[in-house]
């Protein structure tokens, strides 16, 4: 049965709109589908292309009763995976706990590094760029109570280029982002990755370019050598 996938974003929403192009055709679309979009501002981006496609939407609220009716939506259209994708709050525990093991987040740069509360958007590619680092690139990981601290699953190297912009080094990252979310919540929807009893991701991989041909434990030079010319290829 198609898992049903809620995804959480704060604003424009590309992530939302590359998950929903891949999961569009099958057999990915056998396997799991946006069945719910949410957002704690309701002129974010992420409800518009949500509308546009008949995708149901609803807000997201702080404070006590947050938890609770956040709960109750993900429960109502009886989700089975929640991604947060470009969204900026901290999931209250009680829906950690609830989605423990289903619940996703796809962060800018190559966790740990880099991550944390306030570490968002602009903000993480100037760190990146302002600290001399050479390499950043995009991590999906398992949501914990913390920010950005959940077992990673994968991650993309993306170089930092010399005259790079922190909106320069932005773009370059989100295009990977888009590679590389998709085929890790098709995945988990799957269950080839779970997060096992230690409290990690059972394995860590980069998707083959070929999404047909989804490769566990890919991290060879091959696989880095073509992950990193994609990243370049733009
Ligand atoms: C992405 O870079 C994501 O990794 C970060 O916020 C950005 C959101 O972009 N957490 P979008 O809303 O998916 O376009």
């Amino acid at each position: 049965m198609s898992s049903r996938l809620a995804v959480l974003a704060s604003g424009r929403g590309s992530n939302l709109r590359a998950l929903y192009e891949y999961l569009s055709h099958p057999p990915r679309s056998n396997i799991a589908q946006v069945a719910l979009a949410l957002s704690d501002h309701a002129a974010a981006g992420a409800l518009d292309f949500a509308r546009l496609h008949d995708i149901p939407t609803g807000p997201i609220e702080g404070g006590t009763m947050g938890a609770d009716k956040l709960l109750d939506q993900l429960y109502s259209h009886r989700i089975d995976i929640v991604v947060l994708a470009g969204y900026l709050r901290l999931v209250p525990a009680a829906v950690v706990h609830a989605f423990r093991g289903r619940i996703l987040n796809i962060h800018p740069a190559l966790l740990p590094a880099f991550g944390g509360a306030g570490m968002y958007g602009t903000r993480v590619h100037a760190a990146v760029i302002a600290a001399g680092a050479r390499v950043s690139g995009a991590t999906v990981h398992f949501v914990d109570e913390r920010y950005d601290c959940g077992a990673i699953i994968a991650q993309w190297p993306v170089p930092v280029l010399a005259a790079d912009t922190p909106q320069a080094l932005a773009a370059r990252v989100l295009r990977v982002e888009h590679a590389l979310l998709p085929p890790v919540i098709v995945a988990v929807a799957q269950a080839r990755i779970k997060l096992d009893s230690e409290g990690r991701a059972t394995t860590m991989h980069l998707p083959n370019m070929d999404d047909t041909d989804f490769t566990i434990d890919s991290l060879d030079d091959a696989a880095l050598q073509a992950a990193i010319s994609f990243a370049l290829s733009a």
